[in-house]
C-alpha cells in the first residue's frame, strides 16, 4: 500500500495507471474509518483493478469550528482499515495542495443544498462540492463510492457530476448501520456513554412514528436537540444533536 502525501507523485503514478489500462476506484474519506467505509473499499477492490482511498480532512465543509476542531482522528487504526480492505493507495494531501487558491474558487449548488442540512449548516455543501471536485478531478477514476447516510451529499455530487460533464461513474453505497440501529459515522465516537445508549433511538424514531412534525417532537422530548426531521423524495431525514454531537439519518418512508 502506497501513500501520498505529495499530490506531483500521485499525478505520477496516475499516469502510469492510465497506461496500463487499469481501472481506478475512489473512496474519498475523512478518515476515522469505520465498518462503514470498509464496506465502501470492499466494493471499490471487487470492481476496479486499482483502489483508492483519501483521507483529508476538509476545513471548509465545516460550518462550525468546533466540530472541526473535534473530528476524530485515527490514523493508525485508518491505515490498518484500509490494509484489510486491498487499498492499493492512500491520499494524505495537505491545505495548500488542495486549496491553492486558498478557496477562492468554489462549486455551488442552488436549489437542492439550500435545504435539510444546507439549511443549519450555511456555507457546508460549498466546501463538501468544492473538494469533491477538486478530489474527482485528481483521481480521475472510473468510480467513486459514497455512502447513502449522507444522502443529501451523495444527490449533490451526481448532480455535479453531471452538471459539470465529469466521466467518473458516482455509485452509491447502502447505509451500514450497528446492531442496535446507528449509523456508522466517524462523529460517533465522540458520543459519550451515555448519548451512544440513546443514540439509536434516532432511526428507531424515523421509522417508527407516522408524521415528521410527531418524530420531531418525540426527539426533541427524549433528549436530542433537533435541527429538522422532513419527509423529501420518499424518504425522511433528520439531523439532531445529542450530547454535543451532531447525528444524521435518513430512512426510505
Ligand atoms: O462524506 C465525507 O466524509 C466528506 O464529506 C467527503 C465526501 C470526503 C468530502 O470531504
Amino acid at each position: 500500500m502506497k501513500e501520498f502525501i505529495s499530490l506531483q507523485n500521485w499525478i505520477h503514478e496516475r499516469s502510469d495507471l492510465k497506461r496500463a489500462h487499469r481501472t481506478i476506484g475512489f473512496v474519498p474519506t475523512m478518515g476515522a474509518l469505520h465498518a462503514g467505509h470498509a464496506s465502501l473499499l470492499k466494493r471499490a477492490r471487487e470492481e476496479n483493478d486499482f483502489v483508492v482511498l483519501s483521507i483529508y480532512v476538509n476545513p471548509t465543509q465545516f460550518n462550525n469550528p468546533n466540530d472541526l476542531a473535534k473530528y476524530p482522528i485515527t490514523i493508525e487504526n485508518d491505515r490498518e482499515v484500509a490494509r484489510e480492505a486491498g487499498v492499493d493507495a492512500i491520499l494524505l494531501p495537505r491545505y495548500d495542495e488542495i486549496y491553492p487558491d486558498g478557496y477562492r474558487y468554489k462549486v455551488s449548488e442552488n436549489e437542492f443544498s439550500k435545504l435539510l442540512c444546507g439549511a443549519h449548516r450555511p456555507g457546508h455543501f460549498d466546501g463538501v462540492l468544492t473538494v469533491v471536485m477538486k478530489l474527482l478531478n485528481l483521481v480521475q477514476a472510473d468510480r467513486a463510492y459514497f455512502g447513502e447516510k449522507d444522502f443529501q451529499q451523495l444527490q449533490l455530487i451526481k448532480g455535479m457530476v453531471e452538471a459539470f460533464f465529469m466521466t467518473t461513474a458516482i455509485v452509491a453505497c447502502p447505509t451500514v448501520r450497528e446492531t442496535d440501529g446507528l449509523a456508522m459515522s466517524s462523529r460517533n465516537l465522540n458520543l459519550n456513554p451515555r448519548a451512544r445508549d440513546q443514540a439509536p433511538q434516532l432511526r428507531e424514531v424515523l421509522v417508527n412514528t407516522p408524521t415528521s412534525l410527531e418524530a420531531r417532537e418525540k426527539l426533541s422530548q427524549l433528549g436530542f436537540d433537533v435541527d429538522y426531521v422532513e419527509d423529501l423524495h420518499g424518504r425522511r431525514f433528520a439531523a439532531a444533536t445529542l450530547g454535543g454531537v451532531r447525528l444524521i439519518d435518513n430512512v426510505a418512508r
